[in-house]
């Protein structure tokens, strides 16, 4: 594996991949990686060659009184692994790089950054996009890897790339948890012992809102009351925001409709984190996958 941290050779590998019709496939990350991340590159191996993954801890996306400082950094365990699973190119630019002085730019997709995780964390999706954008640009990939963890971010993105002609197909690959349920987060290496144990009760909500689903409850307002009262019965965890919204349009909805998302976030202690389940229909019964 090959570790390349200006954009001038990056370019330069992703035009030869181009020119030699090779199926470059990409996976953006910020490091502290762990099987979430892992699984992105998986997929990427099953179905592309090269591929490159990215390490960048981007500055943009973090607000004033945000973890970017503490944000978990560990490139060269990162590195090992990434090696280990036969990447072919890290992509790992220094902020100077990526932000030259001067730089004005951003990018926004309106209406989706400012709801959800883009009103408790103003200006995070644009920095996101802005630098997804970038990366796209320089890595010029066929197929692009994200997580359906972070499922705002990923639609954000599809709709980015939709507008934006980007030919880049985005893939989606599913939420990789911990064996007690906990999604995967380079962020849960911040809980301790007694908040780790406190943050199950997030997918443990989604796991009560199924049950519910499973008996026949399609009304947002009941399952989302049911979704609160698991996570309020925890002291120690705060909820930020439990919502169900259209899968496509990301409006909240009433009942459960053909493919939508329960998307919650909560503080559990300091640490800030995300979960969701998707909700599929079929025929009369609605799906869940957690
Ligand atoms: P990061 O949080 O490092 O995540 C990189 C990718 O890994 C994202 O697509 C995310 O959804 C995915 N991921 C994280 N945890 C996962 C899990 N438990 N299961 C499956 N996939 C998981 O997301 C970012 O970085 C940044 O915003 C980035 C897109 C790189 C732009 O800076």
């Amino acid at each position: 594996m090959e570790t390349i941290h200006t954009i001038a050779w990056m370019k330069q590998i992703a035009a030869e991949a181009r020119r030699t019709e090779r199926l470059l496939g990409f996976v953006p990350t910020m490091g502290a990686l762990h099987e979430g991340h892992l699984s992105l590159v998986r997929a990427a191996k099953a179905q592309c060659s090269p591929v490159v993954a990215s390490i960048f801890v981007n500055p943009k996306q973090f607000g004033p009184s945000e973890d970017f400082k503490k944000y978990p950094r560990t490139f060269d365990a990162d590195r090992e692994a990434l090696e280990k699973m036969g990447v072919d190119f890290l992509f790992a630019p220094t902020p100077e790089e990526m932000y030259p002085a001067g730089f004005r730019s951003g990018v926004v997709v309106d209406g989706w950054s400012e709801r959800l995780e883009g009103r408790s964390r103003p200006g995070h999706f644009r920095g996101v996009v802005t630098v997804v954008l970038k990366l796209f640009e320089i890595v010029q990939p066929k197929f692009a890897f994200f997580g359906r963890k972070d499922a705002q971010q990923v639609r954000i993105i599809q709709q980015m790339a939709r507008d934006l002609n980007v030919d880049a197909e985005i893939v989606v690959c599913p939420i990789v948890r911990e064996s007690d349920g906990l999604a995967m987060s380079s962020r849960n290496a911040y809980l301790d012992a007694t908040h780790r144990t406190a943050a199950t009760v997030l997918h443990r909500s989604l796991i009560a809102m199924l049950d519910q689903i499973a008996k026949g409850e399609h009304d947002a307002a009941r399952l989302l009351a049911c979704i609160r009262a698991v996570i309020k019965a925890h002291s120690g965890v705060a909820l930020d925001y439990a919502e169900l919204v259209d899968a496509d349009t990301f409006d909240p909805v009433v009942s459960l409709r053909k493919t939508c998302y329960a998307l919650l976030a909560a503080k559990v202690g300091e640490t800030r984190l995300i979960d969701n389940a998707l909700i599929e229909q079929t025929g009369d019964s609605f799906h869940v996958t957690i």
